[in-house]
């Protein structure tokens, strides 16, 4: 067994010696690292599985990643790495193992928690739902009226719905286009009238992913399409050909009135933020098929085995998060810039915010004591070009210092015109503009670009289904470097629990019928009082 055994790296000669080495690079210009050392484009970069970093435009230096490797050393990250293949229950404050590793190993692989081989458990559902995914696709499936499905609908929240929805737009180069996917996750009912409203019943299905299937606005839509579906239809016996079930929860799955046979089980050993790879991912793999899902899976692979056994120096995913840990912990950077040269990875950055801000958004230690160090960036962006044009100017000439990394592709999904050319003319100034900046022309100071804006730049030869599995495990395995450096558990979410409980405690005092004894603030009192009087309650 692999002890789990937290250093508080603030306190370790480690983290003191790169904390003076940051004093000592805090002022030096990107300009001249790279006129001291010409050849650091060369040098300062990494290829990891299909995937190549170039990490050269960052303000550091080879000793700098001297210093950050042996943090991660001290911090023990290869025996995390070893106890989370090793399925021992490193997601302490749920007590579970962390094993989304296992969702992508391949069927002769064996990954043991508690003595028991998990790997074909997963190849077991996989191949359900390639089952499933091709009797849709192929028109065996119908529904209830006999009809081909033609729409469908993923009902899910959080994990259950930023990654098949960031996957579906990624990869819909690869998808059936006869067969739509709609993702509703907000309990607003404008989510779910949107994705219904110009459906027709009889060609639609619908797919409610929910690991607990207890989150309230998944329940609460699902119920509405139910209605909306019987309604439609004027038959309730139309659920069973119209719903099916992503869930870890059988029981509920039932209670609610889908037949089990049609749900897709996954395990409490995935979290929902790592789960677009398990069932979770069936929309997705509806409209691409089996075999791209099947590629896809074997990219996330490539990148987990590449994680487990490259030299830290070598770590594509250890790299990205150890330069996050410098700029976050040594030069005072809040955020994160995620910059997909892209148009199909619009929702990547949005995907990879609940990933990183609810893994890493953590203020207590594996021990249980406060932290001390600063933990995880607020993490935000979109597609670059479109950046460019709206917010870039603060990167450029405001006064943070946002870390960005840019995410580009060698060929083109469509080969427009001169398009991708352009495209990829943009991704390379950009980095370049960020990190050398201009000198103002005399008398004109808001023309100056001071540079040394630190970008990573990450190029792969075209965005597919493979690739992108191999970016999303790249995110992922960053986030854990990062977590384990900090001495945090990246598994768990109790930071959401507290608006959940509150909700479920205001709901009765908005919709009762006579005036509730409000003992909230006098804040939350009176919004909760003219909210009732706007909705002609008393
Ligand atoms: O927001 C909290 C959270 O538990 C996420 O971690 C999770 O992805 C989401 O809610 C949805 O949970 P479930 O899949 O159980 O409905």
């Amino acid at each position: 067994m692999v002890q789990i055994s937290p250093v508080r790296i603030s306190e370790t000669p480690e983290w003191q010696a790169l904390a003076a080495h940051g004093g000592e690079m805090r002022n030096v210009h990107l300009r001249d690292l790279f006129a001291s050392d010409p050849e650091r484009g060369l040098t300062l970069r990494v290829d990891g599985a299909d995937l190549h970093l170039d990490y050269s435009k960052n303000r550091l230096t080879a000793r700098t990643i001297d210093l950050l490797v042996a943090v991660a050393e001290r911090a023990g990250l290869a025996q995390r790495i070893e106890a989370m293949w090793s399925g021992e229950h490193i997601n302490v404050t749920e007590d579970r193992p962390v094993l989304h590793i296992a969702l992508r190993a391949p069927r002769r692989a064996s990954i043991t928690t508690g003595g028991v081989d998990v790997v074909p458990g997963v190849h077991e559902v996989l191949d359900r739902m390639s089952e499933f995914a091709r009797r849709v696709r192929s028109g065996e499936w119908t529904g209830h009226t006999g009809k081909r499905i033609t729409t469908v609908v993923n009902i899910g929240i959080g994990g259950s719905d930023l990654g098949p929805a960031m996957a579906y737009e990624a990869l819909r180069p690869f998808s059936d286009r006869s067969i739509e996917c709609r993702f509703v996750s907000n309990v607003d009912g404008s989510d779910i009238w949107e994705a219904t409203h110009d459906l027709d019943p009889g060609a639609t299905l619908f797919i409610v992913s929910s690991k607990t299937f207890t989150t309230l606005e998944t329940l609460n839509n699902a119920k509405t399409a139910r209605d909306w579906l019987v309604s439609g239809l004027g038959d309730s016996s139309a659920v069973a050909r119209h719903f099916v079930a992503v869930s870890t929860n059988a029981e509920k799955v039932a209670e609610f009135g889908i037949d089990t046979s049609n749900m897709f089980g996954f395990w409490d050993w995935v979290g929902g933020r790592y789960s677009y790879d398990s069932a979770i991912g069936l929309s997705l793999m509806v409209s691409v098929g089996p075999e791209a899902f099947v590629d896809m899976l074997e990219g996330f692979h490539s990148v987990d085995e590449h994680f487990r056994s490259a030299p830290f120096r070598e770590n594509l995913p250890v790299l990205l998060g150890l330069i996050g840990v410098w700029y976050n912990d040594f030069f005072g950077a809040e955020t994160q810039a995620i910059l997909p040269y892209n148009h199909y990875l619009a929702r990547f950055p949005a995907y990879l915010q609940q990933l990183d801000m609810e893994s890493n958004g953590k203020s207590v230690t594996l021990s249980g004591e406060p932290v001390d160090v600063a933990t995880g960036p607020v993490v935000w962006g979109t597609p670059g070009t479109n950046g460019q044009h709206a917010y870039y100017q603060l990167i450029h000439q405001g006064t943070r210092l946002i870390p960005a990394d840019f995410i580009g592709f060698v060929t083109p999904n469509h080969d427009v015109g001169d398009h991708h050319d352009l495209l990829m003319a943009n991704f390379f100034a950009q980095t370049e503009a960020l990190a050398f900046g201009r000198s103002a022309p005399q008398g004109q100071p808001y023309r100056s670009f001071a540079g040394n804006h630190p970008t990573n730049t990450i190029l792969a030869d075209q965005l597919t289904p493979r690739i992108l599995g191999e970016l999303v495990a790249t995110y992922e395995h960053k986030v854990l470097t990062q977590g384990v450096i900090w001495g945090i558990n990246s598994f768990d979410q109790w930071g959401v629990e507290l608006g959940k409980e509150l909700a479920q405690r205001i709901v009765p005092e908005l919709t009762a019928p006579e005036t509730p004894a409000l003992a909230h603030d006098s804040s939350t009192n009176t919004l909760i009082a003219r909210y009732r009087a706007g909705r002609g309650r008393p």
